[in-house]
């Protein structure tokens, strides 16, 4: 079959990588893709907004399966486009991938549902949400509510932190319409774990768990980013977390989508955060985290068109999910300024290193070929190095001594991905 990835990140390059592993797959195409993407794929030249010439270039190519990995084209409607035109595409409608495009959808959403997750009010209008500011108790926490490039969250220490939140995302609306709504959320604290599933309308499969890095600089301080390294499984994430989370919130959700008729298909991404009252909901999303499928899709044992397709059909209570009984590291390599200003176009060396070393991946986030046909940086976040072990310090020493295979001139990494599994 041919299969369509839709996106350009580290993460629809271990999309494409998983599939290609899949011996029911003779050609895959990315659109856009990137310059590691090309190795498994190949990359046409059509953005991931452009759904009409996506929706043609299917047709003419005869695609049997689009798999969507990007948030932008699946809250904007990519998959009831493809869907009008009879096309097989992975991922949920619009009306559904709401559950990430909406914040004051979700956390409405998690409230009529009893899902548990932060205290929150919602705001319209920012001289209502600097009233309630003025009485509110320090730390909180200001949300955009659309999508921000996972920037629009601000963790406020203080009123007047939280005030010039509200002129930012409200009045200088930095991000856009994104924050002509906001939510003020109870500030929580714990630790953050990432899970991923497969869900197919009725059922839910949980893949195994990550836990991200998404601060910039090391020892978690620094700007959020989308996500610097990550790991798993995570060791925090334990039975009688996993059987709470069973029991209160993964098939509650897709519960609760299908009753307010939203049938939710495709990957639900829980943010979850293990606060001293149990695990709540910091957030969902309705696609693969990036760079969490880096980590968890080399761990995973199924052919992925197998999931993708009982996932369309409504038949994932078929599948037997499985993963393998070993840890995989993440090492983002950025480029020096990253989440904010940053230099590109530089050459990168040594992806030569990453051939036929079984166990280590480089999937490539922000890169593309210069006009000589090198490969070069391109972006803030640019490869992720990538380990299995049969532990995760075993994991995570693999990792960190791929850094040093591959380089670019204003390489930068944390330092400390992976920390937390010393404590564990
Ligand atoms: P989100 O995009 O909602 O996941 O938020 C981004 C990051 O902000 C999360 O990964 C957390 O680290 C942090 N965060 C979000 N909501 C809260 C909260 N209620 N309390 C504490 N930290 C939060
Ligand atoms: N790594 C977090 C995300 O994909 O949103």
């Amino acid at each position: 079959m041919k299969v369509l990835v839709v996106g350009s990140g580290g993460r629809e390059h271990a999309i494409c990588w998983k599939i290609a592993q899949s011996p029911k797959v003779d050609k895959i195409y990315c659109a856009p893709g990137n310059a590691g993407i090309a190795e498994v794929a190949e990359c046409i030249d059509i953005k991931a907004m452009e759904f009409d010439k996506l929706v043609a270039f299917a047709k003419n190519n005869a695609i049997d399966l689009t798999v969507v990995g990007m948030d932008d084209p699946l809250v904007g409607g990519i998959v009831d486009v493809f869907e009008a035109e009879g096309l097989r595409v992975f991922g949920p409608r619009k009306n559904a991938a709401i559950l990430e495009g909406s914040k004051a959808f979700s956390k409405d959403l998690m409230k009529k549902y009893n899902i548990p997750t932060a205290a929150y009010e919602t705001f319209t209008s920012a001289e209502d949400a600097k009233t309630y500011l003025e009485t509110a108790k320090y730390p909180i926490v200001l949300k955009a509510d659309g999508l921000a490039l996972g920037k629009g969250v601000l963790i406020c220490m203080t009123k007047e932190e939280a005030m010039d939140g509200v002129q930012e995302l409200m009045t200088d609306k930095k991000f856009g319409a994104a924050g002509n709504t906001i939510v003020i959320e109870e500030f929580m604290t714990g630790r953050e774990i990432s899970v991923l599933s497969f869900v197919d309308g009725n059922s839910i499969q949980i893949m195994s768990s990550a836990q991200d890095h998404k601060r910039a600089l090391d020892g978690d301080q620094g700007l959020n980013t989308g996500g610097m390294g990550n790991f798993s499984p995570s060791p925090f994430y334990t039975d009688e977390v996993d059987a709470f989370c069973k029991k209160y919130i993964y098939q509650a959700t897709v519960d609760a989508m299908k009753a307010e008729g939203r049938e939710f298909k495709g990957v639900i991404f829980f943010g979850l955060m293990l606060t001293e009252d149990g695990p709540k909901v910091l957030e969902y999303n309705a696609r693969f985290g990036d760079p969490e499928a880096q980590v968890v899709l080399p761990r995973m044992k199924n052919d992925i068109i197998d999931v993708f397709e009982a996932c369309i059909d409504g038949t994932l209570d078929q599948i037997d999910l499985q993963f393998e009984d070993n840890a995989c590291v993440c090492v983002v390599l950025a480029s020096d300024g990253y989440p904010v200003e940053y230099e590109k176009g530089f050459e990168i060396y040594g992806a030569e290193n990453f051939k036929n070393k079984e166990g280590y991946y480089l999937f490539h986030a922000g890169t593309k070929f210069n006009e000589e046909g090198k490969v070069v940086t391109n972006g803030g976040r640019v490869l992720g190095v990538t380990a299995l072990g049969k532990t995760l310090k075993e994991a995570r020493a693999n990792a960190y001594e791929a850094t040093e295979w591959v380089g670019f001139e204003n390489k930068y990494m944390r330092h400390d991905i992976g920390k937390a599994i010393d404590e564990a």
